[in-house]
């Protein structure tokens, strides 16, 4: 198939392009670099030898949509492409609310206006608020506390909703637990611009001198060690789902959780960490982040019985594949 990637030079988007391109599949990525480079297309072409086709561009823009939709008919898309800064949501929510519902609204209105049957979304875990864990598919959504976590929820009804008028239509929406880790080849992985807000690339930034310490956000949360537990997902199983999700599409609309099932706490994390690199990561116990909930992790069996995918890589695979990147990331920028 030839699939058009949003935000294909991003984190998830260029590990999902390099095992589309892995599986045979064409890839055109479409990418306005808000939050990634151009070279990452450089590196997805060492990786698998392939080159995809890469436009500059807004994904919200309808016009130069409609001309690529035009010129190049893909079978499929998957939307990565979107703002995710859960802080930076709270200050400039209008920015969020722009860029993630309308990239939405005008890719899909162009799949049905061009005959695109295959409709990939990237959602997240947030969704589910803070509900009982593990978190399944099924469950009814709790309100989020910020604009990222509303542009996802609503994203989906509105996929949902033009879905039940569009049959010959699949939408599939992956709710993404925490994705980590990166390709092992040290090429391609996360670079999050100023100091990170998520817990591995914060280690990372740790070990590697940028930052003097971890700050454990709270040791009082009702979970086995006090600090938060939560699923972390291996971005590459994670680009594999796509693969998996795509493949296996159908008319309708199809929820799956990509996670791992299994949760993990700050300190597990932490201590993987130490052991899978033999470093030491200094960390203090900090005030509880607000917003933050307990527990977070999935119910996998749907994606396992409808989807016949399942997370291969475990915690150490996550924490030397996130070191190496870091570490090549120093010597290659
Ligand atoms: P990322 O920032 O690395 O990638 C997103 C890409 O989209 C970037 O390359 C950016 O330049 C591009 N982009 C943003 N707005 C665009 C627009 N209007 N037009 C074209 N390109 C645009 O983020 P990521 O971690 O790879 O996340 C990908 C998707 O997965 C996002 O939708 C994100 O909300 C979702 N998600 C991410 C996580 C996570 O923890 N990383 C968790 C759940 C869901
Ligand atoms: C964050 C986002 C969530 C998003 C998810 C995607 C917030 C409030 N939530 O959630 O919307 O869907 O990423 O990956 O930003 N931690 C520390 N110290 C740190 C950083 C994190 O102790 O410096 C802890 C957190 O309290 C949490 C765990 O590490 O218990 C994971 O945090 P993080 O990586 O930010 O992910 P989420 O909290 O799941």
């Amino acid at each position: 198939m030839l699939i058009l990637v949003t935000g294909g030079t991003g984190y998830i988007g260029s590990h999902t392009c390099v095992e589309l391109l892995n599986s045979k599949h064409d890839v055109i990525i479409v990418d306005n670099l808000v939050n990634s480079k151009a070279e990452t297309v450089d590196r997805i072409e060492a990786i698998t030898g392939k080159r995809p086709l890469f436009y500059q561009a807004d994904a919200a823009d309808d016009n130069v949509m409609d001309l690529i939709f035009a010129t190049h008919k893909p079978d499929g898309v998957i939307h990565f492409a979107g703002l995710k800064a859960v802080g930076e949501s709270v200050e400039a929510p209008l920015a969020y609310y722009r860029n993630n519902l309308l990239s939405t609204i005008v890719l899909i209105d162009n799949c049905i206006r061009h005959g695109v049957r295959h409709f990939v979304f990237s959602s997240s875990a947030t969704v589910y608020g803070d509900n009982q864990v593990p978190f399944l598919e099924t469950m009814e959504l709790r309100p989020r506390t910020n604009p990222y976590g509303e542009t996802k929820a609503m994203c989906e009804r509105i996929l949902t909703d033009v879905a039940r008028v569009n049959p010959g239509l699949s939408v599939t929406l992956l709710r993404y637990f925490n994705p980590v880790g990166a390709h092992e080849s040290g090429l391609i992985g996360e670079a999050p611009q100023g100091i990170p807000n998520n817990l591995m690339p914060y280690i990372t930034q740790v070990a590697k001198g940028i930052l003097k310490e971890l700050r454990i956000f709270g040791d009082d949360y009702p979970t086995p060690d006090g600090t938060g537990v939560r699923d972390y997902i291996h971005v590459v199983d994670l680009a594999e789902g796509h693969v998996a999700a795509l493949e296996k599409a159908v008319p309708g609309v199809h929820i799956y959780n990509l996670g791992t099932g299994r949760g993990t706490s700050v300190l597990e994390l932490v201590r993987a960490f130490e052991e899978a690199n033999g470093l030491k990561i200094p960390c203090r116990i900090a005030e509880r982040r607000p917003g933050d909930i307990a527990e977070c992790y999935a119910d996998v069996t749907k994606a396992r019985e409808e989807l016949g995918w399942e997370a291969k890589r475990g915690v150490f695979e996550m924490c030397r594949d996130a070191w190496r990147f870091e570490q090549s990331y120093e010597a290659g920028e």
